[in-house]
This record gives structure tokens, sequence and C-alpha cells, in this order.
């Protein structure tokens, strides 16, 4: 166990600490002279821009990075983009037809609501396209495309690494398809990939982000419930973010819309209750901050993950932890490693098994 763990104190960190890597093996056989492609894998540029309408169907984190996938490919593709839970997509009789792409996210490619959603989008004519962490894999077979993701095995319950991978493809996808439907140019589409081929670098300067990650997790021990709160990208993210800490810190938590807080959830804020507000995202983060000097204002104890630049007035977030700079863009790929942090330094100092987390599975093979 130990020697697995390469010396480091759970899985969960070392996964954590090999996100650049893993970044690199699944974009890097996509991508020639910084162009993607998926041609080996039978998708065609024209094939990508044949579709109506995508939909993306997941649970858990890979549905989080579903999430990510559509404000990316929506933003550059303009092509409209549902994202859908997939326990709720297979009784909810979707509005899915020939034509149609529907796109299965999957570490594990066995979970069952997944699979069976899935099977749901063939009987109505869409065409699936699964992208699977574990070769071989149910979700990968029965797919009509596969990308596979290369995170290696992943063993810590807590998806780290394989969302990471997950959320790179979405990028790669949402670049091709945006060049498909001459939404860019080829130049442009060439810069977004050099972007994106630099992310690891930046992935690498967040995970140095630990100590003051640690710190902010010492503040959230006594925490009964907590807040994670950003708009847009940082939205997607936030419930991510959300997520990770519930699960192995045990510690109640919920992702909200920042804007979306006065109209109910901002009633729950009272005295030391943090709220983790990510503010990456340059043309909503004025809109952000002040959702933050609300809840300042009302108690709220601040965590603050924001883009190099940001700044706020003195007193309104108690701890700021400062992003490396990335493109806004691709910034939740960089955002999401001290959000992970946090989650596994508040589980650590909770004295919680980091790795197997209470009344999970890895893999959740039944409905
Ligand atoms: C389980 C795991 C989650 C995971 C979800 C989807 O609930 O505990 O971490 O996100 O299943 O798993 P999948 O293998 O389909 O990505």
């Amino acid at each position: 166990d130990a020697a697995q763990k390469g010396g480091y104190e759970h899985f969960m960190l070392k996964e954590i600490h090999e996100q650049p890597e893993v970044v690199k093996t699944t974009i890097t056989p996509r991508i020639s002279n910084h162009i993607p492609t998926f041609e080996n894998e039978g998708i065609s540029l024209d094939k990508l821009s044949s579709y109506n309408n995508i939909f993306i169907v997941a649970c858990g984190t890979a549905m989080h990075a579903g999430m990510v996938g559509k404000y990316v490919i929506e933003k550059m593709a303009r092509v409209s983009v549902t994202v859908d839970i997939a326990s709720e997509f297979r009784y909810r009789d979707p509005l899915i037809n020939e034509g149609d792409l529907v796109i299965l996210i999957s570490q594990s490619g066995e979970t069952a609501d997944t699979k069976a959603a899935l099977e749901l989008a063939k009987e109505r004519g869409a065409e699936t396209l699964a992208i699977v962490n574990v070769k071989g894999s149910s979700i990968a077979r029965a797919a009509d495309y596969v990308l596979y993701t290369h995170a290696g095995p992943e063993i810590s319950v807590a998806s780290t690494k394989a969302y990471m991978v997950q959320v790179s493809v979405m990028y790669l996808l949402a670049f091709q398809l945006a060049y498909a439907k001459g939404k860019i140019s080829k130049e442009q589409l060439v810069e977004y990939t050099k972007l994106l081929e630099n992310i690891p670098e930046q992935i690498e300067e967040a995970i140095n982000l630990k100590p003051a990650c640690q710190f902010a997790a010492s503040k959230l021990l006594n925490a009964d419930s907590l807040l994670y709160i950003g708009r847009g990208l940082d939205y997607a993210l936030s419930m991510e973010g959300s997520l990770k800490l519930k699960e192995i810190s045990y510690i109640h938590s919920e992702s909200y819309a920042a804007g979306e807080l006065k109209h109910g959830t901002i009633s729950l804020i009272d005295d030391g209750m943090p709220v983790i507000a990510i503010a990456t995202q340059k043309d909503l983060v004025e809109k952000t901050i002040s959702n933050i000097k609300e809840v300042k204002a009302r108690g709220a104890f601040v965590v603050l993950i924001a883009a190099p630049g940001v700044d706020v007035e003195d007193g309104v977030s108690d701890v700021t932890i400062c992003l490396p700079e990335a493109n806004q863009l691709l910034m939740p790929m960089v955002a999401a490693v001290p959000l992970q942090l946090i989650a596994y330094y508040t589980s650590v100092l909770k004295g919680n098994d980091v790795d197997k987390p209470r009344n999970l599975a890895k893999s959740v093979t039944v409905e």
C-alpha cells in the first residue's frame, strides 16, 4: 500500500500531484502541430459539425466536468448543450433525436445510470460518444465513439485526476467543434490549443498552493455547513469544489450561483459561516465581488480563490488564495486544484479516512 502511494500519505494527494502528467498524456496524442484531431477515434470535422444539439450525461464528478464542457462548448461553438444527471435523464423522456450527439462521461465506464442513459440515447437514434477512463469498460464498448482519458488507475474514491482529464477532453472537443462550425479561425484554433498545452505547467504551480489551502482548511473544521459561490465557469467549478468537500470532510456544503444567493440561500448566512468564493472570470468578477460583500456583511468567513489581479478591499476576504496566471477560459483546470486541496486537508485535519469515505463507492454499478 505504502509503495503504491509513492511516498504520499494518501492516494488522493498522489493523484492530485499526477494531474499535470495525465493531462499531457490525455491531450498529446490528440494534437498535431497545435491542432486537435479525433480522426484516429473516427470523429471527423464534418461529423462534428453535423450535430444539431448536444447532451452531456453523467453522474457525480463526471457530470461536473460536463458542466464545464457546456459553458465552453456553448461559448465557443454556439451549439446548444444540455447537461443531465444520468439518473434523471433516463426517466425524463428527454427530447433527443437523430442528428443529436449524446456525450457520456464516466471514469469507470460502469456506472449503471450512465450506461442506461447511453442505451436510451441509442434507442432514440442519437449518436453516442463516451469519454471514459477504464479501457474496455461497458460504456466504452456500447458507445458509437470513444475518447479514452488517460488518467491511469484512480484509487481514491474522491475523483481528482479523472475529473481533470475529462475537462481537458471537453476543451479539445469545444475547440474542434468551434472550428468545425466556423466560429473560430485556424489561427485561433492553434492559439487555444497552445493555451491548453501549457496548462499542465499552471496546474503544477497551483499544486504549490498547498500551504495556503491547508491554512484555509484549518478554518473550516468547526463549520456545520458552508457555501461555494461563483458565476459562469466559476459556478460550474464551485459544484465540484463543494462535492469534493462534502464527500471526504462530511461537512454539509452547497454550491450556489453567486447571483442567485439573494433569492433565498443568503438567509443561511450567519456569523462565521464559511463561504468559498471563486472569482476568475474577468467579465464577472465585479459582480461576484459584490455578492461576496453581501455575505461578508452578514458575518460570513470568506475564502476567496481568485485570478491574479482580482483585488478586493481590506476586510472583504478573510483568506485569499491567489491562482497562477492562466487564460480565463482555461482557468477551471487551474482553480480546481486548490478546491481539491482544501477538501483534502479538511478531511485529513478531521482525521477522516480520506481515500475511502464512508457510504461511498468508487464505481456504482447498481441503480
Ligand atoms: C461514484 C463515485 C464518484 C463518481 C461517480 C460517477 O458515485 O463515488 O466519485 O463521480 O460515481 O462515476 P463514473 O465512474 O461514472 O465517473
